[in-house]
């Protein structure tokens, strides 16, 4: 498959989060009345229109998976802080699955308190606070696309933890996000950058994911001259190290 195919499956495989998000919002207005309060037969038939389009949708989507299409790849740079970079990649993986805890992190003006509430999710922040403020040069939507693939993967596949550590060093960002799960046994450590492979696939027939993560996080980390290096054994957890060159700022 090639790499521009990977691509464009990615970005469709990515609006499976916002609508999924989508999804669980309006089903919590009509099963969830006495936290959300009452809606009349108005609103609950036009909500039931809503959620029944946003999973024709989902099936679209799905569908457009299948298929994939081919385009252009190009690199965007532009400068900003790494606290909105992380931050914003934070936020769009906790609207999944605990929207009070994004809308805490959206709100949240300082490290030290984000590190506090990441820690109650099991999740380590692991930045210094004069990187944290620093502007950056580098293709955003990129690299939060990366950042948001590890991270998806290390909390599903986590036991209990989940570290996030971010560096730079020698014109390079450098982060790594490492879990206590299964982790991924040396020979499938080439495999699993391949589209639609996942491990657990064929033990129980149902799985969660499509296998194109890994696979879309290559290509993207390539296109900006990156490299990402795995460390992992069997039962002891995963690790994936990213290195992204930055440009002198603004440049
Ligand atoms: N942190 C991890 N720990 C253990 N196994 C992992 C981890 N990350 C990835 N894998 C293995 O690599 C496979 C491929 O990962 P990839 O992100 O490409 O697909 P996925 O997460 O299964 O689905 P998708 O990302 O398309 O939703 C996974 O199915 C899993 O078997
Ligand atoms: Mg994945």
């Amino acid at each position: 498959m090639g790499r521009e195919r990977i691509k464009f499956d990615l970005l469709i495989h990515d609006l499976k989060v916002p609508l999924a998000v989508m999804e669980a919002g309006i089903t919590s207005l009509l099963n969830r009345r006495e936290k959300y309060g009452d809606i009349t037969g108005q609103q609950e038939k036009v909500l039931k229109r809503v959620l029944r389009n946003n999973k024709v949708l989902k099936t679209l989507v799905n569908d457009a998976l299948e298929l994939g299409k081919s385009r252009q790849g190009i690199v965007n740079f532009s400068n900003l802080r790494l606290s909105s970079l992380i931050e914003e990649a934070l936020v769009e993986i906790f609207d999944l699955t605990h929207c009070n805890t994004s809308e805490e992190i959206r709100h949240c003006l300082e490290l030290k308190a984000l590190k506090k509430i990441l820690e109650g999710k099991g999740v380590l922040l692991v930045i210094d606070k004069g990187l944290w403020g620093q502007e950056v040069c580098l293709d955003a939507a990129k690299v939060r696309q990366v950042l948001r693939n590890l991270l998806n993967n290390a909390l599903k596949y986590r036991k209990e933890r989940v570290e996030l550590s971010v560096d730079k060093r020698d014109g390079y960002l450098i982060f790594s996000v490492k879990d206590d799960g299964e982790g991924i046994p040396s020979t499938y450590h080439e495999k699993i950058f391949e589209c639609y492979f996942q491990m657990d696939a064929t033990e129980n027939g149902c799985v969660r994911g499509h296998g194109l993560g890994l696979a879309g996080v290559m290509v993207l980390i390539e296109d900006m001259g990156g490299r990402l290096f795995l460390e992992s054994g069997e039962g002891k957890g995963a690790k994936f190290l990213v290195e992204v060159p930055l440009r002198a700022n603004g440049h």
